[in-house]
């Protein structure tokens, strides 16, 4: 039995609007760093295409100051491995933002089966350089020693774009809101996990889904040069920029980011 939680919405049918209606298929979204599958809520609007989305909390995520921790992309993966199985789901399109790309790399290594498809948005595949292991150590002190606040004060203007901080202020509260409901050895044990990952550029050769790549075109922490050569490391794939859309891309600006999943999805499915 898995034990971890996650957001479920079923498929929905234009042609049967109240009802359970069969599935397409079935999504799976992994949060980045450091939200919650909260951050996934304006792809549920993607089950009204026959879409079963499915969106876990990674291991702790928005359970608070208790939450547990992970303290690597292989408990992560693992997780989600067990919550698959759980729901006997086989195959469904998996793709995960930022972190979440990290957990979904981890997943093609230790389970490339149960991909239909992927979708990896403003990520990277290269692990964490010595300097930014150090700023991942830097940051595991402060979140102990000063909690999650300090941890969303640091993140917050790097997460999201220019013009989202300039024209939806409000949406700047309720990231920060999501970063509050998780608790200090949550983060730390993600900061661990991330900069203890492998890199997963030789991971790119082996995948033999159609893939999709996003990126936000105001994206600070993994830029649209980064998205480019990503997409060029991975046979077949195509790439989406996301316009007015910082390293959230899937949440500043959802209904371009949507309607690419959506084209993507109708291909895959
Ligand atoms: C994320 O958005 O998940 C993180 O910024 C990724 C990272 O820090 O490498």
């Amino acid at each position: 039995m898995s034990r971890l939680r996650f957001l479920d919405i079923p498929a929905r049918l234009e042609s049967d609007p109240g009802g359970r209606g069969r599935a397409v298929g079935t999504l799976v979204l992994i949060h980045g760093f450091p939200l919650s599958g909260h951050i996934w809520e304006p792809q549920f609007v993607l089950s009204e295409n026959g879409w079963r989305v499915i969106v876990p909390h990674l291991r702790g995520f928005d359970e608070g100051a208790a939450g547990r921790s992970a303290t690597s992309m292989d408990d992560y993966a693992g997780d989600i491995i067990d919550l698959l199985d759980s729901l006997h789901i086989e195959q469904a399109v998996i793709g995960g933002l930022s972190m979440g790309g990290y957990v979904t790399f981890a997943l093609l290594r230790n389970a490339p089966a149960y991909f239909q498809g992927l979708l990896l948005a403003d990520t990277r595949p290269q692990a964490d350089s010595p300097e930014g292991r150090q700023g991942r150590e830097r940051m595991i002190a402060t979140v102990r020693d000063k909690g999650p606040s300090a941890v969303a004060d640091d993140m917050l203007p790097k997460l999201l774009g220019d013009s989202t901080r300039r024209e939806h202020p409000g949406l700047v509260e309720e990231v920060r809101a999501i970063i509050m409901s998780n608790g200090a050895e949550t983060i730390a044990g993600a900061l661990t996990a991330m900069m203890n990952r492998p890199d997963s550029t030789p991971t790119l050769r082996q995948i033999r889904v159609p893939t999709l790549v996003v990126c936000g075109e105001e994206d600070a922490i993994t830029p649209p040069a980064e998205a480019e050569a990503l997409q060029a490391g991975i046979a077949g794939s195509a790439l989406e920029m996301i316009p007015k859309a910082g390293h959230l891309s899937n949440l500043e600006a959802p209904d371009a980011f949507n309607r690419v999943l959506e084209a993507f999805l109708r291909r895959v499915g």
